[in-house]
């Protein structure tokens, strides 16, 4: 199996990892899904996203069968692999945010997280939720917390809070269909060195079946997917994380976090899905 270095999005994570949402929904459909994250891991794929909402715990049990599948044939180490989960809003009080963090810990079968993010904005206070993330890191059950959904104000509000500045990393929708952060949120989070986790770079499957990303891809040897996840790490600061289930995706996909884009493709992209003018509402899926 050949192993793939992608190379890192800052000095912690690397810039291409594995989604799992609609994982975990089907037992028909478990095995298969079990075998892609396994395999992922074998290609080298060391940041898997997942969250307590994904088939209702179904994906986070799928990562975790995979996990310790790899860990029993000793192709990784445990702390090889990023792991990242989400909380529900709805759970994310101080009290919540502790017994849903220790549910996802069972189903994966790990005794921390590497990053647990708040799904998206709540009604919970941020400073309770703060508050919960901060008593797991202390047991230890989470290295890093975050957020995800947040746009450019919800983020100015969370640093401001007593804690906030802590968060470390925002998971957004980020894509050539949708770079409306490319405005504001981005150059920000770079700015204070916060990663962006990049979610549905390939718009769902959408950008793969567009003619003309295709038609600039091609002659650059790429499928249109790998240029659109190419494109969304292409200055760092983020980390792509699409969902794949086949193998031939897998294997697209992580060869394309290591594919630099030249300015002629740049400028020719910028061509196709021009970059943001102004301040945009954040898109959410
Ligand atoms: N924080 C949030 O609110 C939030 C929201 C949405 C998503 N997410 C996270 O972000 C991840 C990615 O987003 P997403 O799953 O919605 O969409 P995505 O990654 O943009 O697209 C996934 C779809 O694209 C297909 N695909 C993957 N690689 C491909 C390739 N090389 N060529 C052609 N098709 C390809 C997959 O097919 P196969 O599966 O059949 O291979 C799947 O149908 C999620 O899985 C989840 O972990 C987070």
């Amino acid at each position: 199996m050949r192993n793939v270095a992608v190379p890192p999005a800052d000095q912690l994570w690397p810039a291409l990892g594995l989604g799992t949402w609609r994982m975990g929904e089907s037992g028909r459909k478990r095995r298969e899904e079990i075998a892609a994250v396994r395999l992922a891991l074998e290609l080298g794929y060391r940041l898997i996203d997942t969250a307590e909402m994904y088939g209702d715990g179904g994906a986070e049990e799928v990562v975790g069968a995979a996990l310790a599948e790899a860990l029993r044939a000793g192709d990784l180490r445990r702390e090889d692999v990023i792991l990242v989960s989400k909380v529900l809003p709805s759970n994310a009080s101080a009290a919540g945010v502790r017994a849903a963090c220790e549910r996802s810990l069972r189903r994966l079968g790990i005794d921390h997280v590497d990053l647990y993010l708040l799904h998206w904005p709540g009604s919970h206070p941020l400073s309770q939720t703060i508050a919960g993330f901060e008593a797991l890191q202390a047991r230890g059950a989470i290295a890093r917390w975050g957020v995800s959904n947040f746009d450019f104000a919800a983020m100015h509000e969370l640093v401001a809070l007593p804690g906030g500045g802590a968060c470390a990393a925002n998971q957004v929708y980020y894509s050539l269909g949708e770079r409306g952060v490319d405005f504001d949120l981005l150059p920000w989070q770079r700015r204070r060195g916060l990663p962006l986790m990049a979610y549905c770079p390939i718009d769902q499957g959408a950008l793969a079946r567009d003619a003309r990303l295709t038609a600039l891809a091609r002659p650059l040897g790429l499928s249109a997917a790998q240029l659109a996840l190419a494109w969304a790490i292409r200055d760092g600061g983020v980390v792509a994380i699409p969902k794949a289930v086949r193998e031939a995706h897998l294997r697209d996909n992580l060869i394309a976090g290591s594919f630099e884009l030249d300015v002629a493709t740049r400028v020719a992209i910028d061509r196709l899905y021009p970059p943001p003018r102004k301040a945009q509402r954040l898109a959410v899926i």
